[in-house]
């Protein structure tokens, strides 16, 4: 199908439709139930079929769980899927045994079974939930959805608006079916399942009516399993306030956003653009610059605020490098460097001829998928410094469970704290955490394609 998205630069007029102002948030009220099961959802615009996906209580992206600090986050998962599954907590800081990892911090949780989670929710910032079992298949079908943990009412930046965008992408035939092709060797090998039609919260577009010279918060979420977003923006000044959850120490002016598959941006942006104009957000394609988010601006212009003051910090542990131990990490293979040496598999040493027919293309240290032991076994309170040297001919997006790190830069400076680290391809990078969260945590490739073949390992923290 040919995605119907509108050309950035020639400016946008035609929109079709117009979303009102829904808030997909829900108060905490206790309990709430996540029911993941197949639904159909008018996914393509409106002159294409309905999509079959799989989705939680019908709704893709799935509900958006709003809390605040320190409330208690309590989720039952139904599995009325027809195979295992869980709920991964992404980015939280939580007790390992609420991960969501089949097989490392839980029983997968079985059709017709149910699971529940409850856990104290001790960080604010913009979070997702996803299945970790089977995820190239259950992502790409529709599971996932926000987790919006605000500060206290008090330490709330003062804004117009507060939203969630869900950056998503699908790879659908012509007749709007979800292709099936999840285990594409192809995907596997090279830059992971892309979809064909771009969407945020599972609409083509978003539009919203916002005042001129107000200012918004925008909760960027890329939900998608292999592309990485590269946004632009016009009439908005646009303020970095937070990633993967964590606050900036100050908000940075930025004018491109790029966001790998998992991670979050919090963005205050302020309209710059006047009445009648509009604001746009766009992504940089291969084929061109897309909008994705439209802001029609009304009403009389207010004069320009100061600079946003920072987001008020979690409460995040001192990272000292002095006191760090190194673990280096080398990925391979993959289409065009392969895997020359081959790798360990289930035990066994395979070649890569070996590998690919076993549909494994990547290795961690030598080590091909999910080893016995993990790559690293730290000390509670220990601080590791992982370099990553990325050996392979693709992008990959390496996430750590649990446990959020920051990016050793040049001259031993540290980085904003992250979840989700893109790495370039032949890109050497390192981060350091510290091993605070006792558990069995993983730390993999968040291109789930990428994952499924080989490229994910764990961490012991006890
Ligand atoms: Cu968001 Cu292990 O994943
Ligand atoms: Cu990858």
């Amino acid at each position: 199908m040919s995605p119907t998205r509108r050309d950035f630069l020639a400016g946008a007029s035609a929109a079709s439709f117009l979303l009102t102002h829904h808030s997909a948030a829900q108060t905490a009220t206790g309990r709430v139930t996540l029911d993941a099961a197949q639904t159909r959802i008018q996914l393509a615009p409106p002159e294409f079929p309905q999509t079959e996906v799989w989705a939680y209580n019908a709704q893709v992206p799935g509900h958006t769980l709003r809390h605040t600090r320190g409330d208690i986050l309590d989720v039952q998962l139904k599995n009325n899927l027809s195979q295992d599954t869980t709920i991964h907590w992404h980015g939280l800081r939580l007790p390992n045994p609420m991960d969501g990892v089949p097989g490392l911090t839980q029983a997968p949780v079985t059709p017709g079974s149910s699971f529940d989670y409850r856990f104290a929710l001790r960080d604010a910032g913009t979070f997702w939930y996803h299945p970790h079992a089977n995820s190239v298949e259950q992502v790409s079908r529709g599971l996932a959805g926000v987790l919006v943990v605000d500060e206290p009412k008090a330490e709330r930046p003062d804004v117009d608006a507060d939203e969630v965008l869900v950056l998503d992408d699908w790879r659908m035939a012509s007749d709007a079916v979800i292709r099936d092709d999840f285990g594409a060797p192809h995907d596997m090998s090279h830059a992971g399942r892309l979809g064909n039609y771009i969407t945020v919260n599972a609409r083509p577009e978003m539009r919203r009516a916002a005042p001129a010279g107000g200012r918004l918060r925008l909760r960027l979420v890329n939900t998608a399993t292999a592309r990485i977003f590269d946004l632009r923006f016009r009439g908005l000044q646009v303020w970095l306030a937070a990633l993967d959850a964590m606050p900036l120490e100050t908000p940075t002016k930025v004018t491109e956003v790029a966001l790998a598959p998992a991670q979050r941006a919090d963005l205050l942006v302020d309209i710059t653009a006047e009445a009648g104009e509009e604001a746009l957000i766009a992504s940089v394609e291969r084929d061109g610059t897309f909008a994705l988010a439209a802001f029609d601006v009304t009403g009389p212009a207010r004069a320009t605020r100061p600079a946003p003051a920072a987001l008020p910090p979690n409460d995040m542990p001192k990272v000292d490098l002095n006191e760090a131990r190194q673990v280096p990490l080398v990925m391979a293979g993959g289409a065009m460097r392969g895997l020359p040496d081959g790798g360990m598999w289930k035990g066994d040493r395979m070649d890569m001829r070996q590998l690919a027919g076993a549909g494994q293309f990547w290795a961690f240290n030598g080590m091909v998928g999910m080893p016995d032991a993990p790559m690293v076994e730290a000390f509670k309170g220990e601080t590791i410094r992982i370099p990553i040297d990325n050996r392979t001919a693709f992008a990959h997006a390496m996430h750590l469970h649990g446990m959020h790190f920051r990016e050793v830069l040049d001259g031993g400076t540290l980085g904003p704290w992250r979840d989700t680290l893109l790495l370039g391809a032949g890109q050497t990078r390192e981060i350091a955490f510290v091993a605070d969260n006792p558990g069995d945590w993983m730390f993999h490739c968040h291109m789930p394609s990428h994952q499924m073949s080989g490229m994910m390992n764990w961490i012991r923290v006890s």
